[in-house]
């Protein structure tokens, strides 16, 4: 099996990063499993992708094609995920492959953890959201009553397999969604490590394949946070800087324009970014460095004046918060230097608030 020199993007075994690909890392894990005993969950839309061919392996192996929305991030498609396995008689010694963006993978993992108290799985995924963050880190769960992620298992990947190559058909918004992921973690990283590159950038111009070492940065780094804190009781909240706001305004945008979570991501990164200067002295080069991209790639959030209050109540019902109805953020006191558990008044958040939408 010489699937690496075919694929060239990287291969995450056992928590580790392999670049430089050498045939005997390929699909060599899959010897780890009776043959018969592997099923693949994939999404729909991907079933005529050019990729398949990339992957024979995979060929002979049963496939349940779901179809992916929010709205099929549910009990009902992990009961169907489940029933597949169950018919192919896939025993505890079973693997799920799930190949798909984040909505796939989180659905995939969460079926494989629970199913018959937990078997092995592994992410390939299609999406630039899930290659720099669903489909690593452990997270997987579902939406339950009109309450997203609501149920969930922490459960790591027995490994994750990253090839670009799927993005060549990511529609723009989609590709713009996952960039947001690598903008925030290079805001919480050492500047030389993503931030700069990041700024050197031209998401116009660039070829995909110069995406690779920025996608391998922000899994190594996302490794290494979740490594350190798996069950996010410190550490890990770094990686929700942009999410309190981030969250809000993507839950209040299904009532006005339903828009992408990276692009809530952005609008979250500027509030957030606003009040790291506010509040702990940051710089205010990155929030005028990013208030650019926004403007240039992502445009304008189409939130208005009287969404205000609104955005509060849920940032102070968010699910990340340690008590209730308080608003609690990761800021930043410079580029990689995050401080999580700020907790910031109903007036902070409307003078972030405030400076967004004036931009
Ligand atoms: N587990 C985690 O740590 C974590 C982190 C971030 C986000 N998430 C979850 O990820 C989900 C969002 O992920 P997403 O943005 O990847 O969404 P997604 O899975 O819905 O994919 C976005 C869209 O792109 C399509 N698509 C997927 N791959 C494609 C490809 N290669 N070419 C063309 N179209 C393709 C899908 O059909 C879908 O319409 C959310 O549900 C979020 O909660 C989880
Ligand atoms: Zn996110």
């Amino acid at each position: 099996m010489q699937i690496f020199e075919r694929i060239n993007g990287f291969y995450l075994q056992n928590k580790k990063i392999f670049t430089n690909f050498a045939p005997e890392m390929s699909w060599e894990i899959l010897n780890n499993y009776p043959k018969e005993q592997i099923c693949i969950v994939s999404d729909k839309s991907l079933i005529r992708h050019a990729q398949w061919s990339a992957m024979p392996e995979l060929a002979d192996i049963p496939v349940l094609w779901l179809e992916v929305s929010e709205a099929t991030k549910s009990l009902d498609t992990v009961a169907q995920i489940w029933d597949f396995m169950f018919a192919h008689h896939l025993t505890r010694r079973g693997l799920l492959i799930c190949v798909g963006g984040g909505i796939l993978t989180d659905l995939g993992g969460f079926a494989a953890a629970t199913y018959k108290r937990g078997i092995q799985y592994i992410n390939i995924p299609s999406t630039l959201l899930a290659m720099v963050d669903a489909s690593s880190g452990g997270k997987t769960g579902i939406n339950y009553r009109g309450l997203k992620n609501a149920i969930g298992a922490f459960a790591p990947p027995a490994d994750t397999l990253i090839d670009p190559k799927w993005l060549k058909t990511l529609p723009a918004a989609q590709f713009l969604s996952g960039f947001a992921e690598i903008l925030k973690t290079g805001l919480i990283e050492r500047p030389d490590l993503l931030w700069d590159r990041l700024l050197q950038y031209d998401l116009d111009t660039m070829p995909l394949d110069s995406l690779t070492p920025m996608i391998e940065q922000c899994v190594a780094i996302k490794e290494r946070i979740v490594q350190a804190d798996p069950n996010e009781k410190g550490l890990r909240k770094a990686l929700n800087f942009g999410h309190t706001f981030g969250h809000a305004i993507e839950e209040i945008s299904i009532s006005n324009a339903p828009i992408s979570h990276g692009y809530a991501v952005v609008y979250g990164l500027i509030a957030e970014l606003y009040l790291s200067v506010t509040k702990l002295g940051c710089p205010k080069e990155p929030l005028q460095q990013l208030t650019q991209l926004m403007l240039h790639y992502y445009g304008r959030p189409n939130c208005k004046c009287s969404d205000m209050e609104p955005l509060i109540a849920l940032m102070q019902q968010d699910k990340k918060n340690e008590r209730a109805a308080e608003i609690n953020c990761t800021l930043i006191r410079s580029v990689g230097d995050p401080v999580i558990n700020q907790v910031i008044s109903p007036d902070d958040a409307r003078e972030a608030l405030d400076y967004l939408f004036s931009l």
